[in-house]
């Protein structure tokens, strides 16, 4: 039985009638990480991994919601607003609704079944993957639409605003713009964006540390807070730069000798972070694959040092994957403070990282990793 045949069985299960399938993929970032809240650049690929929901109306003003993943089922009005925000898993399926009624969408009730095979909190954003494909769903079933962008901005203002995380664009651009075996180059700031072929003779490894430390939500806001405070500073100090991803090395340089040590090291990342994207993106073009490595190390160890958004177990898989042969680059991906790292290797030597990762990791930590080759899939979108 298919995928969508199979959930279809089981929404009739739950609703007693068929309803629509909607699906968005979870992303890997090659790299560009913490950049995207400062307006910078990111290279993230879609993934074949994602999240379903099926979706049929009713006819009251209310959504009854099932997460097959929370083994639970949740109701709200359709005029929820953020204040009756619950702190839990739901909260993303509300404030998707929110939002789109807020970008002016007339909605109908609704019965929802959520399944995903995003591993949740993991830095492959099965945050996004969810609130899309519940976007595409709620659309759907009130037969309203919105262009792929308007889809991704109002998932963001869901999670931002109605979640409380103050995530940018990349992961709900990635969710709605994806192109499969492409790796899309956004410019956060005003979203345009390029796409470029992945390596064909190189596998793409996500390892995930299973853990996600309790800092991660209230850090990655504190980073955000720290960035929009740099922004102020260089258009203080620098007026005719209007982002911290345009600095130049000497203006860098010149802003970092006026400011605190943290302050400095947040504002190095940023920068170079961003310049490595762009090499990153002309090295995929040129096919030039040892290079796009050592920038995956490069960003790792500037996450690490300088934007403080790695942890022990993060870098204890980076280490393991670089003492491997065939592997080109490592490092964290997502938000930081647990979830994934992602590795750059040969295709003939994936078996041996993956032992490599299994042994040195369980010696560590006494934990066992969870290990994905990546395959890669398109955009989000209703699939019946
Ligand atoms: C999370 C956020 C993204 C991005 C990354 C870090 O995945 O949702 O917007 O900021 O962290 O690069």
């Amino acid at each position: 039985m298919s995928r969508t045949d199979d959930l279809q069985q089981r929404f009739q299960a739950f609703a007693g009638r068929p309803g629509r399938v909607a699906f968005a993929p979870g992303r890997i970032n090659l790299i560009g990480e913490h950049t995207d809240y400062s307006g910078g650049f990111v290279l993230p690929a879609s993934l074949a991994l994602g999240t379903w929901t099926v979706a049929a109306a009713r006819d009251d003003r209310k959504v009854r919601v099932l997460s097959e993943g929370q083994h639970e089922t949740e109701v709200f009005a359709l005029d929820i607003a953020p204040a009756a925000a619950t702190k839990r898993w739901s909260d993303y399926v509300a404030g998707v609704a929110w939002a789109l009624q807020q970008a002016g969408c007339k909605l109908r009730g609704a019965d929802l079944l959520i399944a995903s095979d995003v591993p949740m909190g993991s830095g492959l954003s099965s945050s996004a993957a969810l609130e899309v494909s519940v976007a595409h769903a709620l659309l759907a079933v009130a037969g309203a639409s919105l262009s792929p962008l308007q889809i991704a901005r109002v998932c963001q203002r869901a999670e931002n605003e109605f979640v409380g995380a103050r995530c940018g664009i990349m992961d709900q651009f990635a969710a709605t713009h994806g192109e499969s075996g492409r790796a899309l180059m956004l410019d956060c700031a005003d979203y345009s964006w390029k796409s470029a072929q992945l390596p064909a003779k190189h596998c793409w490894v996500v390892a995930n540390t299973m853990v996600r430390h309790a800092l991660a939500h209230g850090e990655y806001n504190v980073r955000r807070a720290e960035s929009e405070e740099l922004t102020a500073y260089m258009h203080r100090r620098i007026p005719q730069r209007t982002r911290l991803a345009e600095l130049s090395i000497a203006e860098t340089k010149e802003l970092m000798s006026g400011l605190p040590a943290t302050l400095a090291s947040r504002l190095r990342h940023i920068v170079g972070e961003n310049r490595r994207v762009h090499e990153a993106y002309a090295a995929l073009d040129s096919g030039n694959v040892a290079l796009l490595g050592q920038l995956l190390f490069a960003s790792h160890g500037s996450l690490r040092t300088d934007y403080e958004v790695s942890c022990r177990e993060l870098d204890i898989l980076v280490d393991i994957a670089g003492a491997v042969p065939g592997v080109l680059g490592a490092r964290m991906i997502g938000g930081g403070f647990g979830g994934c790292t992602l590795t750059l290797i040969e295709a003939q030597h994936v078996e041996t990282l993956l032992a490599q990762l299994r042994l040195n990791y369980v010696q560590s930590t006494g934990r066992e990793p969870a290990t994905y080759i990546c395959e890669f899939g398109g955009a989000g979108g209703m699939l019946a």
